[in-house]
């Protein structure tokens, strides 16, 4: 080990242990790239639940905190700076109670709604489609529309694509233009429904596969909006639904299948464990259980592959990431918790996963965008910080519509307390429109530091341009309102270029990613 790998140890204080340290031998196919990695994979979920819009994005435009058109300006800047790709919304459970005319017209009119899935709250029904949809204008970003098939109607879904992307005359489109908005947006996704399993109708598979063709024939390309259509997908493992929709919808009839998935160390759902006050052995289950993500969308692409070879329609994972117990004394159903290193983790291996998967997986949507789960943000009145998961969304936006360069590696595996194994270190490497490749890696250890060494298969003559690292003094590490800034991303320096072979000393539990040029 040379010194210069001691530096980020030494810079945070760690005791490093100079004998807990293990080699690798990685290899980047740079000459067999073929998938592009859609943007879309870091895409992004903002649903009405707790303080997710209200308070988190929607602060109208009476508040004192500084707002564009009552939209928090602090998040729409930080949100340009990771180039968001698109924005999930109205839910989740919400999207199938969530009636959109209720949203819609003079501010002082609309009807209150309760929000029976969480907390029972009341809401004023003042962010809808035209709040929503100016957001994603501002952030130049793809809005992605959830409609409600469990407790709406084919009318609603349809009279909503109307209002929205109709540009002639109709009622729909004058009703758009008396409130407001003249031209009409462009809304491409479409999800037909919400986990159609469980909160969105408890539907079987067969009776939802019924419903989508039905809600989907009504839902109208206008002018030249094109909607791209999402199938409401399974949970989890549930492979007979997956079958199921690739069966019984016509290929023709959908461009996506949702899937959701979250991680969690506890024993059972419902006691899913401390987003803070976690051991090794919680730390290791939740790892183990973030990789079950690799076999689940091997899967669920498997059954796919049988009725769709050539791959046209794509796995839409819109729900991921990790779930834990409410934070102490906020409200239970509000899904409030704080962020660490290990989310970091979290986030990195699974948009490792949605990297590699590519080819099949065109967008994926954390849970959730701000004080909701695995939050890029949290807020508290004027306050806003930045979680370790957001710098996670910095460092991979290097990723973003680059084309994917298979990694092979003979990866040491490593097991939590229940036997569950998972190796020691994931990466997703690409090349992007400029020639430039980023290698990213994450050392899932505790304690062993990792000399790699990669060959750079099929192509000479890159150097190495610039690292970044995310690493924290402890894995329990978070940023809060008064020490914002515990965990970030900052320069890496402990690798080298030389002969064609990349050498780098990743430290334990970290999170690196490296531009060759
Ligand atoms: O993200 C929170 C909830 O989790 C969503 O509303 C629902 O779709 C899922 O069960």
């Amino acid at each position: 080990m040379n010194i210069r790998s001691l530096l980020p140890a030494l810079m945070l204080g760690f005791s490093a242990d100079l004998s807990a340290q293990s080699t690798l031998l990685l290899t980047v196919h740079a000459d067999r790239g073929e998938h592009t990695i859609s943007r879309h994979i870091y895409g992004h979920f903002a649903e009405h639940l707790g303080r997710g819009i209200y308070g988190g994005i929607w602060v109208g435009e009476d508040s004192s905190i500084p707002h564009i058109d009552g939209v928090r300006k602090d998040i729409v800047e930080a949100l340009k700076q990771i180039k968001i790709p698109n924005l999930r919304w109205p839910g989740g459970c919400s999207a199938d109670e969530y009636h959109w005319m209720d949203g819609i017209g003079p501010r002082e009119q609309p009807p209150k709604m309760i929000n029976t899935h969480w907390g029972g709250v009341t809401e004023d029904n003042s962010f809808g489609t035209h709040e929503f949809l100016n957001l994603c204008e501002w952030l130049e970003t793809e809005p992605y529309i959830c409609s409600n098939v469990g407790s709406g109607t084919v009318e609603e879904m349809s009279k909503w694509v109307e209002y929205i992307t109709f540009e002639g005359e109709s009622p729909m489109a004058n009703l758009r233009r008396q409130n407001g908005r003249q031209e009409p947006w462009k809304v491409k996704y479409w999800g037909v429904g919400n986990e159609n399993w469980g909160c969105g109708g408890n539907m079987t598979a067969e009776y939802y596969a019924g419903e989508y063709r039905r809600y989907n024939t009504y839902a109208r390309n206008y002018g030249e909006n094109r909607l791209f259509r999402i199938v409401g997908g399974p949970n989890v493992d549930d492979y007979h639904w997956m079958e199921v929709m690739m069966k019984n919808i016509p290929t023709g009839q959908k461009n996506g299948v949702s899937l959701h998935y979250y991680t969690y160390p506890g024993d059972t759902w419902g006691k899913w464990g401390s987003a803070i006050d976690f051991d090794e052995t919680d730390y290791y289950r939740t790892i183990a259980r973030t990789f079950y993500m690799e076999e689940l969308v091997s899967k669920h692409s498997a059954i796919m592959d049988r009725y769709d070879p050539q791959k046209r329609v794509k796995l839409i994972v819109d729900e991921w990431g990790a779930w834990y117990d409410p934070h102490p004394g906020s409200v239970i159903g509000f899904l409030e918790q704080q962020n660490t290193m290990r989310d970091a983790i979290v986030a990195a291996v699974n948009l490792n996963i949605f990297n590699n998967h590519c080819d099949r997986v065109h967008m994926a949507n954390i849970a959730q965008l701000v004080n909701v789960l695995q939050a890029l943000f949290l807020t508290n009145e004027e306050k806003m910080i930045r979680t370790p998961t957001y710098h996670v969304f910095d460092m991979y936006q290097v990723h973003h519509d680059a084309v994917l360069l298979p990694v092979t590696m003979p990866v040491k595996m490593l097991a939590d307390d229940r036997g569950m194994t998972f190796p020691q270190v994931s990466a997703s490497a690409s090349k992007n429109a400029e020639g430039k490749i980023h290698l990213s890696l994450v050392n899932t250890d505790l304690s062993e530091t990792i000399a790699l060494t990669c060959s750079l298969e099929g192509t000479s003559g890159f150097t190495g341009e610039m690292g970044q690292i995310i690493l924290a003094k402890n894995i329990q590490d978070y940023n809060s309102f008064d020490q914002p800034n515990q965990v970030v991303m900052y320069e890496f320096t402990d690798f080298q270029m030389e002969d064609g072979l990349l050498t780098v000393n990743l430290p334990a539990a970290s999170i690196v990613t490296i531009a060759l040029k």
